[in-house]
């Protein structure tokens, strides 16, 4: 095993908590690595007036793999009025810098996956035909393309000039905004390109060719939004027929996607879909298998960079606890889609069957698996700290999934 070095950024919150107690478990399981902290967030934004410094920048071009906590993010006023008072009415504007970075190193495609975990207290459960309760296996992944579309950052409030001309030169738009006064308005736009678009419908069909999906489902709406979507499926469509013939095509609309996903979440595998609705699916489908504490992702450019982080944002109202209690498993599992990136496949497996046993057991539960409102008190009450949570994962991977040989040459002889 090559010794990497990874760009470890834990950022605000309960980012800095899951991705520590992340590399003592991936320490545990033998992952051979050096962690160069990467500064991001609110801290950097106060203190600097930039949430996203260029030495950070710079340490993932030079080492190309992240792992990455969470940020805190705040409407652009409040955001002005928590600088440093040197930096004050300096025209310094906040951007969220995870969005920056998915920006600067063109992460476009996003992957993540929601499955059940046997066991899991919080898996989706409906009622069956008789009114049997049946627990539906989730086994999805969603691809969503990351760097364009609604969180492209093309959007003005007041327009100027060239922008407000635009709503004058089709009759359409000037029927339902062209007598709008300008500082009425505000535009955030769609974008989509060709590029872009065929790049993440390309690494679902391939995703799906390779791990044996026999599906893939764009989620758009392409009735509607007859440009952007209409493009999506268009190429899904030359995509499917030149390159795919033997995985079928299904075409779902994003509002009638969230009403399926909790009728038949069983039906879906791999699913595609743009930046607002990529995001809008994988949390419904996440909510199916446990939610926050649980959804995992990899973002990834052409260029070799990937950083890993959790879909949960940094949870404020956590933050400042003395013992956490947040649920490290989503953090977890994205540190387990960097290894299978690396081609550490037998480190990130048996990191996964340690969770999963843990989780099939429920002797250790963090206060979201235990269904309790979070609060100080639910360690009192039979929650796990996050620590605890790590702690049992590691003790896993020291007993049963070590890959120790001599342990396994002692345990079996
Ligand atoms: P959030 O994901 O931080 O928290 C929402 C709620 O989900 C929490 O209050 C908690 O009840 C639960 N939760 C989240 N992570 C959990 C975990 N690991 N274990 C157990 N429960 C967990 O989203 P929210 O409250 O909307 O945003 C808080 C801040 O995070 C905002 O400033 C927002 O901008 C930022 N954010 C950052 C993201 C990122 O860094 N990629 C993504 C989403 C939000
Ligand atoms: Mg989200």
């Amino acid at each position: 095993m090559t010794r990497r070095t990874i760009v470890a950024m834990p950022g605000d919150g309960i980012g800095k908590v899951v991705l520590n107690e992340t590399i003592r478990i991936l320490n545990s399981a033998g992952f051979e690595a050096d962690y160069v902290e990467g500064d991001i967030g609110w801290e950097f934004w106060c203190k600097e007036g930039n949430p996203l410094p260029k030495r950070t920048v710079e340490l993932l071009k030079k080492h190309k793999i992240g792992l990455f906590g969470a940020i805190t993010s705040k409407p652009k006023d409040d955001a002005a009025n928590e600088l440093a008072p040197a930096l004050l009415n300096k025209g310094l504007v906040y951007s969220s810098p995870i969005v920056g970075l998915r920006q600067y190193f063109n992460l476009d495609i996003c992957i993540r996956p929601c499955k059940t975990y046997k066991g899991n207290p919080l898996n989706f459960i409906r009622r069956g035909k008789g009114g049997v309760i049946e627990e539906p296996i989730v086994n999805v992944v969603i691809f969503r393309q990351n760097t364009e579309g609604l969180y492209g950052g093309v959007e003005w409030s007041n327009p100027d000039n060239i922008v407000y001309a635009a709503l004058t030169s089709h009759p359409k738009f000037v029927k339902n905004f062209g007598s709008v006064p300008r500082e009425d308005l505000s535009i955030s736009t769609r974008i989509f390109t060709r590029t872009g678009t065929t790049r993440i419908l390309m690494a679902a069909f391939e995703y799906a060719k390779k791990n044996g999906y026999k599906s893939v489902t764009l989620c758009e709406k392409p009735n509607v939004i007859r440009e952007t979507s209409g493009m999506m499926f268009k190429l899904a469509q030359e995509i499917q027929k030149k390159k795919f013939p033997e995985i079928e095509l299904w075409n779902t609309n994003i509002d009638a996607q969230m009403m399926w996903l909790t009728k038949n979440p069983e039906n879906y595998g791999v699913i595609v879909a743009g930046n607002m609705f990529g995001d809008i699916v994988s949390d419904g489908f996440a909510g199916l298998i446990g939610g926050l504490g649980f959804a995992c992702s990899a973002q990834m450019s052409d260029e070799g960079i990937a950083v890993f982080e959790p879909t949960h944002g940094s949870a404020p109202k956590y933050a400042g606890y003395s013992v956490s209690i947040v649920n490290p498993i989503a953090m977890v599992e994205s540190a387990c889609m960097m290894l299978e990136y690396l081609e550490e496949k037998e480190t990130a497996a048996r990191i996964r069957k340690a969770v999963a046993e843990v989780i099939e057991e429920g002797k250790v539960q963090t206060y979201d698996m235990m269904k309790m409102t979070g609060s100080a008190d639910v360690l009192a009450n039979g929650a796990a700290s996050t620590q605890q949570m790590a702690d049992v994962i590691i003790e896993k991977l020291k007993t049963k999934y070590s890959n120790n040989p001599d342990y396994e040459y002692k345990k079996n002889s």
